[in-house]
């Protein structure tokens, strides 16, 4: 079931909220997000390390105000390997979906938002690695129209990216705004719960 996906920028206070929703991978999603079975100690040391002045992430937050998917677009300078490009900068995709998230659409939304940051910020590579027994992500890279190499059960994929327009620049704009309305409104209702909550036990 597809359902209205809004997608948003996290920042540092969603730091909190992002190490829970990693936290809660169960071991095999770890595996297919980070390559391993990323021991906790490893996963809290990512979750810290994030840069947020370098790299971008995205988040989507369910009704109940709980963080279900994590994108992370990292940025890194162009080298030889990349030869795909003559920008300075490509980016690599990662995106992990809770599992009372999956099926809606909501990995597929992250990655699309992903893409046209990609091209709003002069970035026409975006890379993406996965195994390749990831049947899910595979598809999703498919429909996106990334070439896919595989490689001793590993895939790495990219997608080449045509530069920002004003419909491209517009339409980010335009899903951030909504996104950042939708989480003020589900935080204050969250609060708004939270002094009730206190009121009504205080009777
Ligand atoms: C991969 C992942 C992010 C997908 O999230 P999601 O929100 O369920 O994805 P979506 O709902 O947008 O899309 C799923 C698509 O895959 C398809 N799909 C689901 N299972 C499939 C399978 N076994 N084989 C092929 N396609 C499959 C769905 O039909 C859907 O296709 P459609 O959009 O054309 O209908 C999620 O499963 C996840 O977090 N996995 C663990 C971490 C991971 O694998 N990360 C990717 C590596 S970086």
């Amino acid at each position: 079931m597809t359902s209205f996906v809004l997608v948003k920028e996290l920042r540092e206070r969603d730091r909190r909220r992002m190490l829970k929703h990693f936290i809660e991978l169960e071991e095999s999603d770890r595996l297919l997000r980070f390559g391993s079975v990323l021991p906790d100690e490893q996963v809290i040391n990512y979750v810290n390390r994030i840069d947020f002045s370098r790299d971008v992430v995205f988040g989507v937050y369910n009704r109940l105000f709980r963080l279900v998917a994590v994108g992370h677009l990292a940025f890194a300078p162009r080298d030889e390997k990349n030869s795909a490009t003559e920008k300075e900068r490509v980016a690599e995709f990662g995106v992990s979906v809770s599992r009372s998230a999956r099926g809606r659409g909501i990995g597929s939304r992250l990655f699309e938002r992903a893409a046209i940051h990609c091209r709003n910020n002069d970035v026409d590579t975006l890379y993406m690695h996965c195994l390749s027994s990831n049947k899910t992500m595979m598809h999703i890279a498919k429909k996106a129209g990334m070439e896919i190499h595989r490689d001793y059960g590993e895939a790495d994929a990219y997608l080449k990216l045509p530069p920002a327009n004003p419909g491209s620049v517009l339409q980010e704009a335009l899903d951030e705004q909504f996104a950042v309305l939708d989480y003020t409104f589900k935080a204050n209702k969250r609060i708004a719960a939270k002094w009730l909550g206190r009121l009504i036990g205080r009777k």
